[in-house]
This record gives structure tokens, C-alpha cells and sequence, in this order.
């Protein structure tokens, strides 16, 4: 059974832009994705729709068999529970310390509302686990660090390790290196795929480096225009076939 399926999902944004004309793909547990595009070609809409935080205009997108386009709020917010976010520009809150921003990843897990994930109020059990969690991504040293005075590659393991507070099934990362020097993307490529292969995740992760991607992808697929226009496993292709995806003005097929 698939863990994710996606069934002709469309989105339209309200000022018109069809950003997503009916993408189908399901994805296994375990499975590791890249997902690939030129600029505006609908990768993040894509993960966002995912993720509930965009609303499809149409189609069905079924996360552990629930569908999350005609599901109610409460159970959307369920759903989410399953899922980490790792994007581009870290989304810590600068005022907090690397500590805190992970206790915050432990929201959605907690019944007893917002402020109990506040370290003030947090358990302890809560506090060890965001702790390890920390030591995980080799940021327990900067635990007290407000994230604003962190560099790119630190803030991204805080981000990491806020992911892993949630203990996520699925894993989707926007562009998770792009603000990154090469040996800080690289460093950050490999703890994070460290991470998904010693916890058996799921992941789509959006990259723009075919290199990363023919290196740590399993399954690549890519987005055209808003369709989905290529699927194949990373073994069979190459970084020269792989750039039809940015050149080619119109949009051609290329399943495995
Ligand atoms: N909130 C929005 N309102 C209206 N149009 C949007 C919105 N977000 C994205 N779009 C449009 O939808 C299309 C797909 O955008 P999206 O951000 O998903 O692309 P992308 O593949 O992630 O691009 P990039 O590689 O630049 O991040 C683009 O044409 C974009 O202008
Ligand atoms: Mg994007």
C-alpha cells in the first residue's frame, strides 16, 4: 500500500496561475524522492498541498490512506502530526534559542496547547528528548544560542533536529541547501539523509543541484509547467538527460 497517493491534483491559485494540472504519483513508506523543476514549475505548491497548507482546487491526495483535501481541520491537523518540514529558509523563530524552537517542533504531538511546549511549562521528559534531539544534529553545544546568532548550516540542524522532535513518518524538504555554502549543503545533505535511512523515513525532497540529486535520490521525479513529466529511478539517468527538465519549452514525458 502506499504511504502517500496523489490523484489528479490540480491547483489554481485565486489570481489564476494553474500552478498543478493533474499530478498523480504515489510514493512507498521508506521510499526517497527528489523532486526536480525549473523555477515556477510547481515543486512547492506541490509539497505544500502535501502538507495541507495549500488547499488543491481538485483531486485527492491520500496520506496513510486519509484524504487530506476533504478531511475537517482536526483531522488535517492529525494527519500534519505525520509529517516534518525542512525548508529553504529554516522558518526558526529568531528570538528563541536553538533549545526552545525544538521544544516548539513537539506541538503538534502535545494535547495540552501551546504553552505547554514552552520549556517553562514543558515536561521533562520533553525537554531530555529535545536535548537528544539537539545532540542528534551536533547542536547540543548551542542549545542557549538565540537562532538569530547561528550560521545557515546551524540553523538548518536546528531545523533538523526540530523536524525529529516530531517524530515524522514523511519528510519534506524545500530546497533544504539552497542558502547553503557546498561543504555546509553537503554536511546538511548527509546528516539529513543519515537521519531518514537509520529512522526508515519517507522523504520528497526538492533540490535544485542535479548533482545532490542523482547522488542522494532513490526515485527522481519531476514537474514541467505544473505536469508531471518525468519519473524514474535515479540509477537510470543521467545529469545530461536530466536537463531537458530546464531546457525544453514544451512539455515531454519521460517515464521510466
Ligand atoms: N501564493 C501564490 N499565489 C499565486 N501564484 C502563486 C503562488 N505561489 C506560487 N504561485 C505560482 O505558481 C507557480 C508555481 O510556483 P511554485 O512556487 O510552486 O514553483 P517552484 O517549482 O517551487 O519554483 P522555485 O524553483 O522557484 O521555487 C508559479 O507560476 C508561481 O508564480
Ligand atoms: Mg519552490
Amino acid at each position: 500500500m502506499s504511504l502517500i497517493k496523489v490523484q489528479n491534483l490540480t491547483k489554481q491559485y485565486p489570481d489564476g496561475e494553474t500552478a498543478l494540472k493533474d499530478v498523480s504519483l504515489e510514493v512507498k513508506s521508506g521510499e526517497g524522492i527528489v523532486l526536480l523543476g525549473a523555477n515556477g514549475s510547481g515543486k512547492s505548491t506541490f509539497l505544500r498541498c502535501l502538507v495541507g497548507l495549500e488547499k488543491a482546487t481538485s483531486g485527492k491526495i491520500l496520506i496513510d490512506n486519509q484524504d487530506i483535501v476533504s478531511s475537517s481541520k482536526k483531522q488535517l491537523q492529525e494527519i500534519r502530526k505525520k509529517i516534518g518540514v525542512v525548508f529553504q529558509k529554516f522558518n526558526l523563530v529568531n528570538n528563541l534559542s536553538a533549545f526552545q524552537n525544538v521544544l516548539f517542533g513537539n506541538l503538534g504531538q502535545s494535547n495540552k496547547g501551546f504553552w505547554s511546549s514552552l520549556n517553562l511549562t514543558a515536561s521533562s521528559e520533553e525537554r531530555e528528548k529535545a536535548m537528544e534531539c539537539l545532540a542528534r544534529v551536533s547542536m547540543a553545544e548551542f542549545a542557549d544560542r538565540r537562532t538569530d546568532t547561528l550560521s545557515g548550516g546551524q540553523r538548518q540542524r536546528v531545523a533538523i533536529a526540530r523536524m525529529l522532535m516530531q517524530d515524522p513518518e514523511i519528510v519534506l524538504a524545500d530546497e533544504p541547501v539552497a542558502s547553503l555554502d557546498p561543504r555546509a549543503g553537503r554536511e546538511v545533505m548527509n546528516l539529513l539523509w543519515e537521519i531518514i535511512e537509520e529512522k526508515g523515513l519517507t522523504v520528497m525532497c526538492i533540490l535544485h543541484q542535479l548533482d545532490f540529486a542523482l547522488e542522494y535520490g532513490e526515485r527522481l521525479v519531476g514537474l514541467q509547467k505544473g505536469s508531471l513529466t518525468l519519473d524514474r529511478s535515479a540509477a537510470n539517468i543521467n545529469k545530461k538527460e536530466l536537463n531537458w527538465l530546464y531546457e525544453a519549452e514544451k512539455v515531454v514525458k519521460n517515464y521510466a
